[in-house]
């Protein structure tokens, strides 16, 4: 098959992409970053519908994975234009030039953020989705473009609402750098390899077991896997939904940390702080769903599999 994949420099991206050439697939990455993996590259941004044009012209994809946006809850609220421009407005764009070109599937990065604060956990796909920050509104807000798209264009989508990703390629070829990092699992790597003096822990007096929040870490290769069946879903004929990605299982902040600590062997050295705006206190998935109709079996479901591989590529590539 022939696939797109948008952002696919990007950390969830380029394990995609490396999973997709791996099973023998054709993959042109869009970013406006050069891609790790795949000799395919277009340097282009998809608010730029000529370009998008020509792009979906020269080459009859089968399908568009699209990764692109912005990720940062607190950005999010300081400058929600930057999110329904980027996350939104160009996503609109991407559609557009799929509809123009006749591409008719697409497999959408959607997050456990739609759902706001949750009303009850394990989260299922019925649960509502008040979301409680504007990453999270924009997230939402494509999942119902993409719906509307179906019914008018026949453009058919699966939107995948991650949990929290996490993680390295077991290859040790790939890993999470995001700058700023904000993210939990790099922040306390850093301060295990010494890179960062401490981690700083947001809040211990949530209603969980030891005070700190919970989320359900999911493996980034399992991510991949997951888009594999999405697509093959798509391909033989799937409608339009939507799959929560999670292991259904929660670790406290309290617990990574720990399980770091037997991971590296280090020291690292905690900061205790309050609780960051807009946290849940806990976010665990119901993925039953991913499991009966993609039939999705995630590989690397033990925390300790998914802090070793991250440390693994932390020790790897101390430079960055
Ligand atoms: N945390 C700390 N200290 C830090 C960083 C994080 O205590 O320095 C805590 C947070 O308060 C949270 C947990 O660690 O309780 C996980 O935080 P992350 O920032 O790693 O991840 P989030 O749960 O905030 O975010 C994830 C995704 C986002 C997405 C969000 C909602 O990474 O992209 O889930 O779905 F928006």
């Amino acid at each position: 098959m022939k696939y797109l994949v948008v952002g696919g420099a990007g950390y969830i991206g380029s394990h995609m992409v490396k999973h997709l050439l791996h099973a023998g697939h054709e993959v042109v990455v869009a970013d406006l970053e050069a891609p790790v993996q795949g000799l395919q590259w277009v340097c282009l941004d998809i608010a730029d519908g000529h370009g998008l044009d020509t792009l979906l012209s020269d080459y009859h994809f089968d399908a568009v994975f699209h990764f692109a946006s912005f990720i940062q809850v607190g950005e999010s609220v300081a400058d929600p234009d930057k999110y329904y421009l980027n996350n939104v407005c160009a996503t609109l764009s991407l559609l557009e030039a799929m509809v123009r070109a006749g591409v008719k599937r697409l497999i959408f990065s959607s997050s456990a953020a739609v759902y706001g604060d949750p009303e009850y956990v394990p989260i299922d796909e019925q649960h509502p989705k008040v979301p409680i920050n504007p990453y999270g509104r924009s997230k939402w807000m494509v999942e119902q473009m993409l719906e509307d798209f179906d019914r008018a264009y026949g453009l058919r989508s699966v939107s995948l609402r991650y949990f929290n990703a996490a993680g390295a390629d077991p290859d040790g070829q790939l890993g999470e750098c995001h700058l700023p990092e904000t993210h939990l699992i790099p922040l306390i790597l850093q301060a295990a390899a010494g890179r960062r003096e401490s981690v700083t822990v947001f809040g211990h007096d949530y209603d969980t077991a030891d005070g700190t929040c919970v989320r359900d870490y999911i493996h980034v290769a399992d991510l991949a896997s997951a888009h594999a069946l999405a697509v093959e879903y798509l391909l033989a004929g799937g409608a339009t939904t939507a799959f929560n990605l999670g292991n259904g299982l929660g670790f406290s902040v309290q617990e990574v940390i720990e399980t770091a600590r037997e991971v590296t062997g280090r020291t690292i050295k905690v900061n205790q702080a309050p609780r960051r705006a807009g946290d849940p206190p806990r976010l665990v998935a119901d993925a039953q769903k991913a499991r009966s109709i993609l039939g999705w079996q995630p590989g690397f479901t033990s925390l300790q599999d998914i802090v070793r591989h991250a440390w693994a590529w932390e020790l790897k590539y101390p430079w960055r």
